[in-house]
């Protein structure tokens, strides 16, 4: 069922648009709104009690007004934390992002990799065990990038990228040894598949560069299959819905609306 089905894609701030992209790529039909939690981006660096409670609020109020089929936590430094809690919790499908460090020991030929995440991820036992249980034989290089995600989110908004600046950002994930070099970085935040292009130009040498959102997309289709069309009112596709103020923010607001997405009703 992806007919009209209701697709409500969740994120501290703009990066959960690259997960729309590959939704949208692969289920057109479907009806996606975008909620970003702005008033408290970045989530990188919260405590891990109070951002579990914020999102819980937030996202129950979302899904009392908007009475999704699935609800995508397009986020890492959320769904490495809250995904468990929001499951007990409530009664719709969630699908998460975690670090794609299955795929990542997978691919790599030089045994390291490298996971480019916001500090909260890289700090979460949720990273560490996924490490442990599928990256045990690799060397991994975790790196908590303090300004990326704000830089992507800059990007969006129409500004240019600083390469200095992300240069110095993501070069700890480069890690070279007598052994060999990082040949493969996860990216752990769905902010940065938007600076693909500049991480790609400010990488010491080539690696391949994972980005989640496809696999998301179709772990979405796969929850979807199946499920019965509910006839339900009101107004759901291209919806966004912020918690912060954007009235001064004409960044956010064509970012949005570069995406399809409308923030003439945006308050959840
Ligand atoms: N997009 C979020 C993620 O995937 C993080 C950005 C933030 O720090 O709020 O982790």
């Amino acid at each position: 069922m992806t007919d009209a089905a209701r697709i409500l894609v969740f994120d501290s701030g703009l990066g959960g648009l690259s997960v729309v992209r590959a939704l949208r790529e692969i289920a057109p039909e479907a009806e996606l709104a975008y909620a970003a939690d702005n008033a408290a981006f970045p989530y990188g660096d919260w405590e891990e009690t109070a951002l579990v409670e914020r999102m819980c609020e937030i996202i129950g109020n979302l899904i009392d007004k908007m009475q999704p089929d699935v609800v995508v936590i397009a986020c890492n430094t959320a769904s490495t934390i809250g995904l468990a809690t929001l499951r007990e919790r409530f009664d719709v499908p969630f699908v998460g992002t975690v670090p794609a460090i299955k795929p990542a020991a997978n691919l790599t030929k030089s045994g390291h990799i490298s996971v480019l995440a916001t500090p909260g991820t890289v700090n979460r036992e949720y990273t560490k065990a996924l490490i442990d249980t599928y990256a045990f034989h690799c060397h991994v290089k975790l790196h908590g990038a303090e300004n990326l995600a704000e830089m992507a989110e800059a990007k969006l908004s129409g500004k240019e990228v600083d390469l200095d600046a992300l240069r110095a950002e993501v070069v700890p994930v480069f890690v070279e040894d007598e052994n060999g070099r990082t040949d493969v970085v996860v990216l752990g935040c769905t902010h940065y598949p938007l600076l693909l292009e500049e991480l790609e130009q400010g990488a010491p040498w080539p690696v391949t560069f994972i980005d989640p959102a496809p696999a998301i997309a179709r772990q979405v289709l796969r929850v979807l299959e199946g499920r019965t069309q509910l006839d339900r009112g009101g107004k759901f596709a291209n919806r966004a819905l912020l918690t912060g103020d954007v009235d001064n923010d004409a960044g956010i607001v064509s970012a949005l609306s570069q995406y399809g997405f409308d923030i003439s009703d945006k308050n959840p």
